[in-house]
């Protein structure tokens, strides 16, 4: 793991409708009530080629996708979003708020597919070498209350129409990572009522950024 993270470069984390586009706003408020300019974009994604390359892996198709394909296209869009988008930002001063970030790959192609943590670490090196997030808050909720919430919104994609196995395995993967790096990695109870959720994101930004 690089030591070459930016306090400035905050990540939501989470299964899916455990709340990280909602807690995105309440990031951005408390950077902006602080003077803050702050740039809020989300994985896969963030760039016009990395929109498009989100749209490959949340397809549903006929063709199974291997995981090792999966993984790469995963990066290969996160590489254009950090020197596209990211890192330009950060140059320019401003705070970078994104939904997901590296951590969902060691999730998701890590601990749900089962594909090699170092070799992820080493891919991470090659997309965003120097460019990691210096607090990374995890939505986390059980995952039946994550697809409950999910389910609300639009056909399922190619992620949501997997089984609950895989969704346990990445929740864990999530645990694991925050005891990996409990000071980075926070977790925060998704399944409490909005307003106490916004007060626990609140104090972790307090925690890592002072008052
Ligand atoms: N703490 C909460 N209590 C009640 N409802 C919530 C809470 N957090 C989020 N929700 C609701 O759950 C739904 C999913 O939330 P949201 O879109 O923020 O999740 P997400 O993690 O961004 O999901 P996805 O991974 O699918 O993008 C929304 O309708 C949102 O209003
Ligand atoms: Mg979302």
């Amino acid at each position: 793991m690089t030591a070459a993270t930016s306090p400035r470069f905050v990540t939501l984390e989470g299964l899916e409708g455990a709340g990280k586009s909602t807690a995105m706003a309440f990031v951005r408020d408390w950077f902006e009530a602080r003077g803050e300019t702050v740039l809020c974009t989300r994985e896969p994604g963030g760039t016009p080629l990395a929109e498009e390359l989100r749209a490959v892996l949340k397809a549903v198709r006929e063709e199974p996708v291997a995981a090792s394909t999966e993984l790469l296209l995963m990066f290969a869009a996160r590489a254009q979003h950090v020197e596209r988008v990211i890192r330009p930002a950060l140059a320019a001063g401003k705070v970078v708020v994104c939904d997901r970030f590296t951590d969902s790959t060691r999730a998701y192609q890590g601990a749900g597919r089962g594909l090699s943590m170092a070799t992820i670490d080493q891919l991470a090196e090659v997309a965003h070498a120097g460019c990691d997030p210096g607090l990374t808050l995890w939505l986390d909720v059980p995952v039946a209350l994550g697809l409950e919430r999910a389910a609300s919104r639009e056909a399922a994609d190619r992620f949501e129409q997997e089984t609950l196995d895989f969704f346990e395995r990445v929740r864990d993967g999530f645990e694991a990572l925050s005891e990996r790096e409990p000071a980075r990695f926070r977790r925060v109870d998704a399944t409490r009522a909005l307003d106490e959720v916004r007060a626990q994101i609140e104090t972790e930004l307090e925690a890592a950024h002072g008052g």
